[in-house]
């Protein structure tokens, strides 16, 4: 065997993604020392619990619950915890000894990210994070190194395995929401407060990291708008699915470029109907796929797992194995690009396609009312559906009627103002639902 430098590896965290880095590690040391060009030498695992069952059989001694000691003299620390605090000390204290981070905790990128960067940078450090958006799927190296030399103009996915995995069982079988939820928390996707996935709090945060690096931009997470799918029920899917829809989390970042010129992005998430020829709604389970609109690259798809444990380890052995390539080479780390610096404009200001759901009363001139609505709201039609729901038996009027309006694009703020004017109008008897159409 060649011989290879040793370099120290502390591990922070075994749960779902750490057991199975550790199993990786001390499983393929060999083949890793050959790509690395150097040997990977695990130093220690820090827990919370030395006691806690493990997805991996990893020897005891390695554990330990002293995280900050291990960290001393290790040259790369991978932080495994989640959370912001202890990860966020820790990262640093691993960044302020000398050490390299690979870490796979978007919460503390989104909201910490500039703060653990600067530090990095100050030392010459650098901070790898493939796995913290979209899990095994490699769309961070993409955006770093890949399209370094193009301009992303669009990116647009599914980033949450959790919210896919649910939705699609929803959709494909009309599983109850709880019932699916206590399984993809049963496989490992969820997070550990699986509020952070179902009300796309984790979206938002991978949303705010992918928009900051394809835009060389600091996106601050409450820049994000955000919604979750805790409202989204088997009536509106099936509803969707009637108009030849499936609805997905999506996580949207876009440039946006104005009549003079100027630029300004905008990030969000939100459950959107896709249509049911879309690359997007074919991808199932627990998967992720990300798209990427570049000017000079034109349209790029990312698909694969976009969690569990032995998958995401996958990402986090491909930062180590970088990481310890650079400390082999030597010279400083490269840093984030945040120099174009553009601003990020509220939700009011995008321009979408929307589906309208309304209850209206059953009798004549209602379709001229809301259709008078939406155009003095600036709204435009695109189609409509009626559904007798509740008929006089006699006359076959007088009942309720649902009506599902499509409308071409238009601004968010036209959109919401104009629903709220639907709603006191009278003639509605309730809005059922407004979702945005997304895929072209
Ligand atoms: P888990 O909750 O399964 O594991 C967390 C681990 O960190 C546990 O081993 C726990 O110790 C340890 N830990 C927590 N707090 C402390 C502390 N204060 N001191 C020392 N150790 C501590 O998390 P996951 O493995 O699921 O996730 C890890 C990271 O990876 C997170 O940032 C997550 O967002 C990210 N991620 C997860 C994915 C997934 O599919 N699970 C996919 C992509 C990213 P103990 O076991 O003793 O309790
Ligand atoms: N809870 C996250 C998800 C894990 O479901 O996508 C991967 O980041």
């Amino acid at each position: 065997m060649t011989d290879y430098r040793t370099l120290r590896v502390a591990l922070l965290g075994a749960g779902a993604v750490g057991s199975q880095v550790a199993d990786l590690l001390l499983k393929h040391g060999d083949e890793l020392a050959d790509r690395a060009g150097a040997k990977l030498e695990l130093a220690g695992i820090a827990v919370r619990n030395l006691d806690s069952k493990r997805d991996a059989d990893l020897p005891r001694e390695l554990f330990t619950t002293d995280a900050e000691t291990l960290i001393v003299g290790s040259d790369i620390v991978i932080e495994l915890m989640g959370g912001i605090e202890p990860a966020r000390t820790q990262v640093l204290h691993a960044i302020a000894s000398g050490a390299d981070v690979v870490t796979a905790n978007k919460a503390l990128l989104a909201t910490h990210g500039s703060e653990v960067f600067e530090a990095a940078d100050q030392v010459g450090a650098e901070v790898y994070y493939e796995a913290a958006a979209a899990g095994a799927i490699p769309i961070i190296r993409p955006l770093r190194d890949s399209l370094a030399g193009d301009r992303v103009v669009r990116i647009m996915g599914i980033v949450n395995g959790t919210t896919n995995y649910i939705l699609d069982r929803m959709d494909t079988e009309g599983a109850d929401f709880a019932d699916v939820l206590a399984q993809a928390q049963a496989l490992g996707y969820a997070e550990a407060d699986p509020t952070a996935d179902v009300e796309g709090y984790d979206a938002a945060q991978k949303a705010a990291i992918l928009a900051s690096l394809a835009f060389h931009t600091t996106v601050p997470l409450d820049a994000v708008h955000r919604e979750g799918i805790t409202a989204v029920d088997a009536a509106m899917i099936e509803s969707a699915r009637h108009a030849g829809y499936v609805i997905k989390l999506l996580a949207v970042c876009e440039r946006l470029t104005a009549e003079d010129g100027s630029e300004s992005i905008s990030v969000r998430v939100y459950p959107a109907l896709v249509e049911r020829t879309h690359p997007l709604a074919s991808v199932h389970g627990a998967n992720n796929a990300v798209f990427v609109q570049a000017e000079a690259a034109g349209d790029l798809m990312f698909y694969g797992a976009g969690a569990g444990g032995v998958q995401t380890a996958s990402a986090v052995l491909g930062d180590v194995v970088s990481a310890a390539r650079r400390h082999i080479a030597g010279g400083v780390g490269v840093g984030e690009s945040t120099r174009a610096n553009l601003p990020a404009v509220p939700i009011g200001h995008v321009i979408t396609r929307y589906q309208i759901t309304l209850e209206v009363d059953d009798k004549p001139g209602v379709l001229a009312t809301v259709a008078g609505i939406l155009s003095e709201g600036r709204v435009s039609i695109a189609t409509v559906e009626q559904t007798v729901i509740e008929a006089d038996q006699t006359t076959q009027t007088g009942g309720s009627a649902r009506l599902v309006i499509g409308t071409h694009k238009a601004r968010e703020q036209d959109l919401s103002e104009t629903v709220e004017r639907l709603a006191a109008s009278g003639v509605v008897e309730r809005v059922v639902s407004v979702l945005r159409v997304e895929g072209n």
